[in-house]
């Protein structure tokens, strides 16, 4: 939810996303009633962020019972569907895990499977909240600055990209309300402009100061001692730390590294993906050729030449100098490792 504006919502028998494609020219809803229509609005980013993904995958398992009861579909058929939807993005592991964790109750029924995924929503926000305290009191601490900062940001790990708050700019929506915040540079997030038409639409929604920039510009900003500290989002965060995240997102680390300045990345644990050791086991989504040779519909490249088009990068963990979650801190380049940290509280739940 940003203001009153909600990203995802289930309204009895569909699913209600704010439709990301239309930002920031008009505010306008999807009905997903089927799973074909879900299914392409995740491909075509009308819902997108990894938690709101998580959301969209567990409340998707609801509406392909519903289909299936409606359209007398047997189980290889159901199971076909569901996986249908635990596949459609291949990076963010939130999708794949919000199918996974509803699926125990689709034995009891579509209101078990709703009852579940709502919850997963609910822990969303709460968690969100979390990460905003945390990542702020970190940076606060970290830098011992008593002026406002100068925040830079990519892609967008909003309220927008989550069931409600955000992630990163959860971080700076708290740092915003102790007084905290200067400006926020926001990435204008090439090919598809997520910084550009919906951080800056957040932040505008909420009274921060932001500017957005090329992506190229980036490095520089940082290089130049313009920023503070850069808070990013996850789409997965391996067992030793590597996190994908949006392309574009190593360069900012790297410009990070060189200027000194903290790379703090926020997400939730069901971001991180302990079953993956490290982040060359991340698979990499790869778009549309499309998204990048061409241009409001024209084409800017030559006929006959193609594109690269990857969705994500991975920053390898000796560059993350902080994982925020909402349970905590971890100091990642300084060794403390998600599988550590894992390690660590299971021990403390047996005691
Ligand atoms: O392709 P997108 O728009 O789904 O990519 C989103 C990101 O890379 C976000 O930074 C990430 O999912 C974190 S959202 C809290």
């Amino acid at each position: 939810m940003t203001g009153d504006v909600r990203t995802i919502e289930w309204t009895g028998g569909a699913l209600r996303l704010l439709d990301q494609t239309l930002l920031p020219a008009r505010v306008g809803y999807a009905d997903v009633g089927d799973v074909d229509t879900l299914v392409d609005a995740i491909r075509r980013l009308v819902v997108r962020g990894a938690p709101a993904l998580g959301v969209a995958g567990a409340f998707g398992v609801a509406i392909a019972v519903r289909q299936a009861a409606r359209e007398g579909w047997d189980g290889a058929r159901l199971d076909a569907a569901i996986a249908r939807v635990r596949e459609a993005r291949p990076t963010a592991v939130n999708l794949a895990a919000g199918v996974d964790r509803v699926l125990p109750f689709v034995a009891q029924g579509v209101d078990a499977v709703v009852a579940e995924a709502q919850a997963i929503l609910d822990e969303d926000v709460r968690g969100n909240r979390a990460i905003g305290a945390f990542g702020a009191d970190w940076i606060l601490d970290q830098l011992g600055a008593d002026r406002p900062l100068r925040v830079l940001t990519h892609c967008n790990a909003g309220a927008l990209a989550t069931a409600g708050w955000g992630t990163a700019l959860g971080v700076v929506r708290e740092l915003h309300g102790r007084g905290r915040v200067e400006i926020v540079y926001a990435d204008e997030t090439r090919p598809l402009l997520q910084g550009a038409r919906l951080t800056a639409w957040e932040l505008d929604q909420a009274g921060i100061p932001c500017v957005v920039q090329a992506d190229a510009a980036a490095p520089s900003t940082i290089l130049r001692g313009l920023a503070d500290v850069a808070v990013i989002g996850a789409d997965r965060i391996a067992a030793n730390g590597d996190t994908a995240n949006k392309i574009g997102s190593v360069g900012v680390a790297l410009a990070c590294a060189a200027a000194g300045i903290p790379l703090v990345v926020a997400a939730p644990w069901s971001t991180v993906d302990l079953a993956v050791p490290d982040g060359a086991a991340i698979p990499i989504e790869e778009r549309p050729a499309e998204e990048v040779l061409t241009w409001g519909g024209a084409r800017t490249a030559p006929g006959g030449v193609g594109a690269f088009n990857p969705a994500f990068d991975v920053t390898p963990a000796r560059l993350v100098t902080a994982l925020v979650t909402e349970t905590g801190v971890l100091e990642v380049s300084a060794g403390a490792t998600p599988s550590a940290a894992s390690a660590r509280s299971a021990v403390a739940a047996r005691r």
